[in-house]
């Protein structure tokens, strides 16, 4: 993974609880090796102190535009142009319509106008403000200027109402500035479709059968191989996560949603199916909420087998995709079940991960073996960024090893 050695990073801290989270942000930075300057707002200030920021940076804390100090000696120009990427977070509704509109009112909001170099925004609010269309329209006047947004995920907000707003986790914002500077594109021109997370099969307009898959594993493989280069598109069941950046994201609930939205997707060379598809969804869906009677045993539910995306994507075909990669997550007998699946799927390769013994499904490691047909590779425990990562390493050397093959005929 590129570190940050010699990298410049600007970060641009607005009002709202989230600030805290800039604290650790500035941390990670600085432990993948790179120099962080803070701009602090007014509002941001309210969360986190000049002292906090300045003792973490080991830098001087910039708060105001019209600072004779500041100006004299490095000035909102500067601040910009001495820096490789600026970032904003959290971003909060107030900052990200001011740079909307092009104010330039404090030394923040000066600086993110006059800067010429990629900007990412990382939103924070509450779910309401997050989705009134006044944020929305502003966000995306501010992507079709090339302001680059780290989105935000859902779940319970520090304000207690639940939704979209919260800022995305400080190790995933320093995923997506590490990858801002990672130049080595081997998959350019590769095109790879990925699935990831669970899918809801319906039994009632309130019910569903789903699973416990968070989207994790699938999510980090489809943001590695953008990052490698190649054309991504993401199709997820629900998830609690932010759509990975640089890669086309396309939310599905059932398994039958799943399939279409793949065979919708333009022939991939690379396929990796992370998601968890249900095996099954319930035969017939009841149009109103299954009643309960006390009177009645519960009542059962007959189910009907779900197409497998997998083995679809794998068949044989003229438009079959060079690498078909599968998953088993298997409780028993992992090395031989999932040896089998490969066979029946009639997948390349199948990573086999053990879900028995720990916790794996919303973990962030992961323990997988790599089943090629002509060997088995036990990867060990690791982060699932990292399984993320050698995995595009590995259909790298796929691709250029076919490549030697093509040109040696
Ligand atoms: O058979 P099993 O569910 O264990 O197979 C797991 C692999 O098959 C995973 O790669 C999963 O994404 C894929 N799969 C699928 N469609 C299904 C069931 C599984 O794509 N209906």
């Amino acid at each position: 993974m590129t570190d940050l050695k010699d990298k410049k990073i600007l970060l641009v801290i607005s009002g709202g609880i989230a600030a805290y989270k800039a604290l650790e942000i500035i941390r990670l930075i600085r432990k993948a090796g790179g120099t962080v300057q803070c701009i602090l707002t007014k509002g941001g200030e309210q969360f986190v102190t000049p002292l906090s920021i300045s003792a973490l940076s080991e830098n001087p804390v910039y708060t105001d535009l019209f600072s004779l100090k500041d100006e004299t000696e490095m000035g909102h120009l500067r601040l910009s142009r001495e820096s490789d990427l600026v970032i904003v977070a959290p971003a909060s509704a107030d900052i990200i319509a001011k740079m909307a509109c092009g104010i330039s009112d404090n030394l923040a909001l000066a600086t993110l106008l006059a800067s010429n170099k990629p900007i990412f925004i990382a939103p924070a609010m509450n779910p309401v403000m997050w989705e009134n269309p006044v944020t929305q329209d502003n966000i995306a006047k501010l992507q079709a200027r090339g302001i680059m947004q780290i989105a935000p995920c859902s779940g319970a907000m520090a304000c207690g109402e639940t939704g979209t707003g919260r800022m995305a986790e400080p190790e995933d914002i320093l995923e997506i500035i590490l990858e801002q500077f990672h130049t080595y594109k081997p998959l350019s021109g590769y095109k790879a479709l990925v699935t990831s997370g669970p899918t809801y099969e319906p039994l009632d307009p309130v019910r569903f059968i789903g699973n416990r898959s968070s989207g994790k594993q699938g999510h980090a493989i489809a943001t590695a191989l953008a990052a490698f280069g190649a054309k991504v598109t993401l199709i997820t069941g629900p998830v609690s996560l932010p759509d990975p950046f640089g890669v086309e994201t396309i939310h599905v609930e059932t398994a039958h949603e799943m399939m279409l939205a793949c065979l919708a997707v333009r022939p991939p060379d690379i396929v990796v199916c992370a998601a968890a598809v249900s095996d099954w969804a319930a035969d017939i869906f009841s149009s109103g909420k299954i009643k309960k009677d006390r009177k009645q045993k519960p009542p059962s539910i007959a189910l009907k087998e779900n197409p497998d995306i997998l083995a679809m994507l794998a068949a044989p075909s003229p438009h079959r995709p060079q690498l078909v990669i599968g998953f088993a997550a298997e409780t028993e007998n992992l090395l031989e079940t999932a040896t089998r699946k490969r066979l029946e799927k009639k997948c390349d390769w199948i990573l086999a991960n053990d879900v028995g013994t720990e916790k794996i499904f919303g973990a962030d490691e992961n323990h997988v073996y790599l089943i090629t047909g002509k060997d088995t590779e036990d990867w060990g425990k690791q982060s699932k960024h990292l399984i993320a990562q050698k995995l595009a390493e590995n259909i790298t050397a796929y691709f250029k090893s076919t490549d030697i093959q093509i040109a040696a005929e």
